[in-house]
């Protein structure tokens, strides 16, 4: 069944207000429900119709009068008076047995819930839309010596607890957590003077592993009150890890919910990266506080309306935190690989999709990340003071509203008076546009001539010219910059722009920090993208530059047999041995290719891509790579270490992130000796992966795969770690067996999501291994997305996604994975959430 925007009507009624009442039992808990209704003045549609799924009906009521509903797999309706009035059930569920993850469920031995985007229905009848906000007050009864739910506390005793939220919300932003919790507790005062109670909550033995996120958090409502002008709004702010957890996090009002990969850090336990996520979703989730909680969406279809600006807003504050070119190209690079596959298959949607079937399958890189890009490029079409006076006016017009992607334009057609009917087009085609240029120089004019096209999509066959913000510099023969970034804005599908006055025919720099999601097409020689990876201004061009001769140089490799490109090894030595470059710049050049983007890019010019021909290159490449540079190897090595004390900033991380790529090369030569000796010595999880990884990927460390299981079997994150990098290192012809192998291993889990994309997920990501030509990686996959199925469909369903790119690859592969797909397909009993995936996915 189909869900069209245009279908969307208000709810015939108002919610008041909302009492709710817990009596805990793992395997039948009483939800208590009493709420305030009266018919909605602004709908003349008076059907009355709750959500509700899996609950047991004990008892109805309205004004006291006992009701009997007409119940249906999905809800009830019941007649009901057209004035005010209360309503009242008693329904039994049963947390423990939720293997789900989605309502009231049991992770652990404690209680959590995950309501959106319609988990609510699953814990009380309830009109579960997001455009219906109310007040909440929330009474549990229980044993748990932590009892949470959203809001401030209004009492507490021997097996109860009371809270009480003043703010409206819709019913997927309702929390409750119950359980045997310890705190990290802070405290933090907003500019306005409020003294806000924060804490970390964990289950025993991890309270060593918050202080970061705590710190995270501090800074978060710091800057959100500096950049943004937004305040807390609650006496407390909780934060609980959990577990068992179907996505990162969730932004629940006061009461956010982690995932404990995005929360717990320890230097001994946690890499580089793992603070620099968890950083950025300890941000997300409390910018989703405005953008989200106190300005909701009038329906999922609105989704990037608060996704897509948090995700905006949680990178601009990393970018504060830490580098901005840093964390600019590795979004890019994150777009590029997850956002631009699913842009250019049979996934394809709109940033506002206008249909679906099962919402939970539009948590996607284009709802989140390609929204981000969209509100980006706003901002640089309006400039940045104009941005500022419309997020202001955004949040003062619909603070405590539930809005459109409509609402979102109109204050920034408010405020600048610009007509963005055409950036709208930006929200509903699908696709990512290709942009092609060519240039002229004659007198003293240079000329770039634009256009774009956008290729079909499933159901758009036909896409109209959007408006791209184009970002151009200019540099001289001599590399110095003889234009400054200026954003052209391109309207047309063929445009031209000139730029007067120049002494000799310039360098174009163009889409300088990537200004648009597009795919700049431009045929350009080798020598010019070296001349920009030396001088162009931009940070995201320069390594663009250099990322696009790295593609070219294996992809020749492939098609012609080519050595690896001399020039681009020789510019790579230098700027690799060159201590003035950011260390972490530096490690951003050396990072390869990904061989699913070169496998596109084979795709895109017309070639079938053979993954293991693509892996042979890459292989190729790094090893003679690494004998180039065999000389300065020890040397860059030894003075990458960073001495002293781990400290997990942008500094550290990015020597570190620089040493690893060195250790890597050096592994290849030296046979793994001083790969061993690190991990020996690593005091940090980040060099100690590291050293695993780089002896894993040339066959050795087996004795060092067992070291790291005895030292960390205990820690459910780390063995994710261990689970996944066997996986991910695994060399083409082994990655299926060694997944195999994992999957029989005591300690693999299906039920939880973190440990089967451990193993499933770094299954996927190992292009060669996945795609295999004997196809036992995709069987392999497919038996366990058959069996996680029917114990968690959400996850099932993203996991889908690995078989997205399936027509990039010959026909025996595509037979291979037809097979597969349409043995998914072929169970009967097989979920919405899947269903949906596997038939778009086999519709191309
Ligand atoms: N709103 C959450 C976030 O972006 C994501 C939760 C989505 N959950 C889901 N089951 N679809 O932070
Ligand atoms: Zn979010």
């Amino acid at each position: 069944q189909t869900i069209y925007l245009k279908d969307y009507t208000a709810f015939g009624y108002v919610v008041d207000s909302v009492h709710l009442t817990f009596d805990l039992a793992p395997n039948a808990t009483r939800v208590t429900s009493r709420i305030a209704f009266r018919p909605n003045p602004d709908s003349s549609d008076r059907a009355f119709f709750l959500h509700g799924e899996q609950l047991s009906l004990m008892s109805a009521s309205i004004d006291g009068t006992t009701v009997a509903p007409d119940v249906t797999d999905e809800g009830l309706t019941c007649d009901v008076p057209d004035a005010p009035f209360i309503w009242e059930a008693i329904v039994e569920i049963d947390p423990a047995n939720n293997t789900a993850l989605e309502g009231l469920y049991m992770s652990n031995g404690m209680y959590c819930t995950q309501c959106e985007a319609e988990g609510f229905r699953k814990i009380t009848y309830y009109p579960d839309r997001p455009d219906v906000m109310s007040t909440f007050t929330v009474r549990i009864n229980g044993p748990e010596k932590v009892m949470l739910s959203n809001g401030n506390p209004t009492g507490s005793g021997d097996g109860w607890a009371e809270w009480h939220d003043p703010w409206p919300k819709p019913a997927y932003l309702f929390a409750l957590v119950a359980g045997d919790l310890v705190n990290h507790p802070d405290r933090f005062t907003t500019q306005s003077g409020k003294d806000v109670e924060l804490n970390i909550w964990v289950r025993p033995g991890d309270e060593g592993k918050c202080a970061f996120g705590m710190e995270a958090l501090k800074k978060s409502m710091t800057w959100d009150e500096q950049v943004y002008g937004r305040e807390y709004d609650l006496d407390i702010f909780n934060i609980v890890a959990v577990d068992d957890f179907n996505m990162g996090a969730m932004e629940n009002k006061g009461l956010n919910v982690f995932n404990s990969s995005c929360v717990l850090a320890s230097q001994e336990t946690s890499t580089d990266m793992n603070f620099e996520r968890i950083e950025a979703i300890i941000a997300h989730e409390y910018f989703h506080n405005w953008t989200g909680n106190r300005i909701t969406c009038r329906d999922w279809f609105q989704l990037c309306l608060k996704e897509g600006l948090t995700v905006f807003r949680d990178a601009q504050f990393t970018a504060d935190m830490r580098s901005g070119p840093v964390k600019r190209i590795a979004d890019v690079i994150d777009l590029r690989g997850r956002q631009f596959s699913e842009d250019n298959g049979p996934l394809a949607h709109p940033v506002r999709p206008d249909s679906f079937q099962e919402i939970n399958n539009f948590y996607t890189a284009t709802v989140y990340e390609k929204g981000a890009e969209l509100i980006g490029m706003l901002k640089r079409l309006v400039g940045d003071d104009a941005y500022a006076a419309a997020l202001d006016l955004y949040f003062d017009r619909h603070d405590g509203q539930a809005c459109t992607i409509e609402d979102w334009l109109a204050v920034f057609q408010d405020t600048t008076g610009r007509d963005l009917s055409q950036f709208k087009l930006w929200y509903e085609q699908a696709g990512t546009p290709r942009l092609s240029v060519s240039d002229a120089y004659q007198d003293g004019t240079y000329t770039l001539t634009f256009e774009q096209s956008t290729p079909p999509t499933p159901g758009q066959p036909d896409k109209a010219a959007r408006v791209i913000p184009i970002s151009v510099g200019l540099l001289g023969p001599n590399g110095d910059e003889v234009h400054a970034t200026q954003i052209l804005e391109m309207t047309q599908s063929r445009q031209s722009f000139s730029f007067e006055g120049l002494s000799a025919r310039p360098v174009p720099s163009i889409l300088r920090d990537f200004s648009a999601p597009v795919i700049l097409d431009r045929d350009t020689s080798n020598g010019e993208r070296a001349f920009l990876l030396a001088h162009d201004t931009d940070p995201f061009n320069r390594w663009d530059a250099g990322n696009a001769l790295a593609k070219n140089a294996r992809l020749s490799m492939i098609t012609d047999g080519a050595a690896p490109n001399a020039d681009y090894l020789y510019a790579l030595q230098k700027l690799v041995r060159d201590d003035s470059q950011d260390p972490a710049f530096r490690a951003l050049v050396l990072h390869p290719p990904s061989q699913s983007d070169l496998a596109q890019s084979l795709f895109d010019r017309g070639i079938t891509p053979d993954p293991q021909a693509i892996y042979d290159a890459a292989e190729t490449f790094a090893q003679t790579l690494a004998q180039t540079l065999s000389d300065s190897l020890p040397r860059l090595y030894a003075d990458t270490t960073v001495p002293g004390a781990y400290v997990p900033d942008a500094a550290g991380s990015g020597k570190r992130a620089l040493n690893f790529r060195l250790l890597s090369l050096l592994s290849r030569l030296d046979g793994g000796e001083q790969a061993a000796r690190q991990y020996e010595s690593a005091n940090n999880m980040t060099q100690q992966s590291a050293a695993l990884t780089c002896l894993l990927s040339i066959d050795k460390g087996t004795e060092q795969t067992q070291a790291f299981f005895d030292q960390w079997q205990g820690d459910r994150l780390v063995m994710d770690k261990w689970f996944g990098l066997q996986i991910a290192c695994a060399a083409p012809d082994t990655a299926a067996t060694v997944a195999l192998a994992l999957t029989r291993h005591a300690l693999f889990d299906r039920k939880n999501p973190n440990r089967f994309r451990a193993v499933m997920g770094a299954l996927a990501m190992n292009h060669a291994g996945f795609h295999h030509a004997s196809g036992t990686a995709y069987v392999l996959l497919a038996d366990h997305l058959i069996a996680l199925d029917a114990v968690n469909p959400q996850t099932t369903a993203r996991m889908c996604s690995a078989f997205q790119t399936w027509k990039r690859y010959d026909a025996d592969r595509q037979t291979l994975i037809r097979a597969q797909l349409e043995r998914i397909a072929a169970v009967d009993t097989l979920s919405r959430d899947t269903t949906e995936m596997v038939t778009r996915i086999l519709d191309a």
